[in-house]
């Protein structure tokens, strides 16, 4: 553990200031300093950093995080290379060395764990629910071999009384595989079907579990040593080979996707596990294929998260193309009723990315009335604006130009001048949502608000995809976390993140209130009820448990919940 102490005293010890001024030159504004981003072409300063918080973010293209990625990111050098640097530089001595028998041990939990809920699965009785459920979906006994699938057994300490004793819990709460609570360590996965997720090196590095019905379908590990979901491909190890051949990948969201393509001989399919893809997903994608053809399912492929996905591709050198599913189907179902071949078709029928886009946007407004074609320009420029390669910009006019009847040189000119909007919001979620979400985010990290506040009546799931391992840290850490100890678990895309918010400019009069106002705006009477009837359940195996101190706190939970859906209902058309 000797080298996470040592990157707190790295952080702890490097002028964050003096550092960044080697390549940017810094002008005091406030309590920050403000320059020119060297990520992009900046001609306002765009680029903030706080040697207070030790973190940098530029509102204008969105990029941030804190000196270590800083540093990786200006010199293009590995985590490790930057640490050691920084670490001669603030005199700390930083053994990397010692680390690699603690990875080693953490490695062998992670196949000790695979092991077991394999063997759970093939457990007469412990298993046989999810023996069904995989045979019932078309996986049969070969399937879970190849592709590492298990279960997780019901209880709160299967895996731990398994494991516990021979790796430390320290060790297993560090893999993601126990969570922490206020009484001790218990299982993260319970009564899930186990799909291993695994490095290039076929070496289980996370488990994502499905529920066989409730809420989330899916839990995955969190970000961990050996698992940075924002550089982890689900399947990419078996479809290396095939998308290397081909120079193509298809890209889905999902494990059953991968699995059921790759059975039906599609066996360049890989997941990003949802629709939000990172620049690191990207990255890894583009040394192994030239062209990805995106598979989602419809409602999906559409939504604001998935297209800035398709641009990520798209500026990693990609040619990125979108097939298109019938209503309310994804790969896998298509296999299942149409077998391999009417995935092929949909994947032969596959448009051009830009092409993709602009029906997106003729679908939401509409092309022939004026009001319709400045909406769809509108949204068009903020979204082209960051669309990197020339030739893809002139691609995407043209196709604009058709849709709107309008001059193609005079939409690349539009769509190429970054609006003043995008500058100020360089975010991404759905409007409704955005607001509230993000302001309580701020909150949080600013540490106005503490998450256990929050935690009674939000959970991270309720989070958008794209904030939601944030979420996740928040409520996975000690109170007051340190912005280094949210780093430390979070992936080069949420850390951007965190620096916008933890360096935003809004100001609130009244943090209370800001923060009741956002709750309201979130939390709505579904989810209400719906953790309710969740800790309901709880209820009841505390009290077969017999835990007594559980059960007092679940029932203040309760009753803290049922006051504010009462509330609700009193208020009720105030919400959204
Ligand atoms: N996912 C997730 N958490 C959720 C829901 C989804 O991580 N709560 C990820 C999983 O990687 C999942 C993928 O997003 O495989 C796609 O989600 P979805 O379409 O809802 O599930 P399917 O893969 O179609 O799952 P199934 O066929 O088992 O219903
Ligand atoms: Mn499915």
């Amino acid at each position: 553990m000797s080298s996470r102490a040592d990157i707190a005293a790295i952080k702890e010890r490097i002028d964050v200031i003096s550092v960044i001024s080697r390549y940017v030159s810094l002008k005091k504004a406030g309590s920050s300093y403000k320059g020119k981003c060297p990520f992009h072409k900046d001609d306002t300063p765009s680029f903030v950093v706080s040697a207070e918080k030790g973190l940098w973010h530029c509102f204008g293209c969105g990029e941030g995080g804190d000196i270590i990625g800083f540093l990786m990111k200006i010199e293009h050098i590995s985590f490790l290379d930057a640490a050691k640097r920084l670490a001669a530089e603030a005199g700390v001595d930083f053994e990397a060395g010692s680390e690699d028998g603690e990875r080693e041990r953490l490695r062998s939990a992670m196949n000790a764990a695979a092991e077991h809920f394999f063997a759970n699965l093939r457990n007469e009785a412990t298993g046989k629910r999810s023996r069904e459920y995989l045979i019932g979906r078309g996986y049969k006994e070969d399937v879970w071999e190849r592709f590492g699938l298990g279960y997780a057994t019901a209880g709160w300490d299967g895996l731990k009384r398994a494991l516990g004793p021979r790796f430390g819990e320290d060790r297993l709460v560090e893999l993601g595989l126990l969570v922490r609570g206020e009484k001790g360590t218990y299982d993260r996965f319970r009564d899930r079907t186990i799909f291993a997720v695994f490095d290039l090196s076929d070496r289980p590095i996370a488990f994502g579990g499905r529920a066989f019905e409730g809420e989330p379908k899916y839990l995955n590990s969190s970000t961990t040593p050996l698992f940075d979901k924002g550089r982890t491909l689900y399947g990419l190890s078996w479809a290396r080979s095939a998308c290397a051949e081909t120079r193509r990948a298809v890209l889905v969201e999902g494990y059953t996707d991968v699995l059921t393509l790759h059975t039906a001989g599609l066996t360049n399919a890989v997941a990003s596990m949802g629709t939000a893809l990172t620049q690191g997903q990207a990255d890894l994608l583009s040394r192994f294929a030239d062209e990805v053809v995106i598979v989602y399912d419809r409602d999906a492929a559409g939504s604001a998260a998935a297209l800035r996905g398709m641009r990520i591709l798209g500026n990693s050198g990609l040619a990125v193309r979108i097939a298109r599913l019938p209503e309310g189907e994804d790969p896998d179902s298509v296999v299942r009723s149409g077998g391999a071949d009417a995935m092929r078709e949909a994947l032969d029928r596959a448009v051009p990315f830009y092409r993709f886009y602009a029906e997106e946007l003729r679908s939401r407004s509409d092309p022939s009335s004026i009001g319709g074609k400045e909406r769809i320009l509108e949204e068009a420029r903020e979204f082209a604006a960051d669309v990197r390669s020339l030739p893809l910009r002139q691609a995407l006019a043209a196709e604009l130009a058709d849709l709107l009847d309008l001059p193609s040189e005079q939409i690349l000119k539009e769509i190429s001048r970054r609006s003043r909007r995008a500058v100020e919001r360089a975010t991404v979620l759905p409007t409704a949502r955005r607001a509230p979400e993000e302001d309580l985010l701020v909150l949080l990290l600013r540490g106005d608000v503490q998450w256990k506040q929050v935690a009674g009546v939000l959970s991270p799931e309720e989070f958008s995809e794209e904030n939601r391992p944030i979420a996740e840290a928040l409520a996975e850490t000690a109170e007051n976390p340190t912005i280094s100890e949210l780093m430390e678990r979070l992936d080069g895309e949420s850390a951007r993140r965190v620096s916008q918010y933890a360096l935003a400019s809004v100001q609130f009069d009244d943090i209370e209130r800001a923060k009741d106002d956002a709750l309201r705006k979130l939390v709505t009477l579904p989810s209400i009820e719906r953790r309710i009837r969740e800790l309901d359940e709880e209820l009841v195996v505390s009290q077969e448990k017999e835990n007594w101190d559980r059960y007092n706190e679940l029932t203040l939970k309760r009753v803290a919940l049922v006051n504010e859906k009462l509330a609700r209902k009193g208020t009720h058309g105030n919400e959204d």
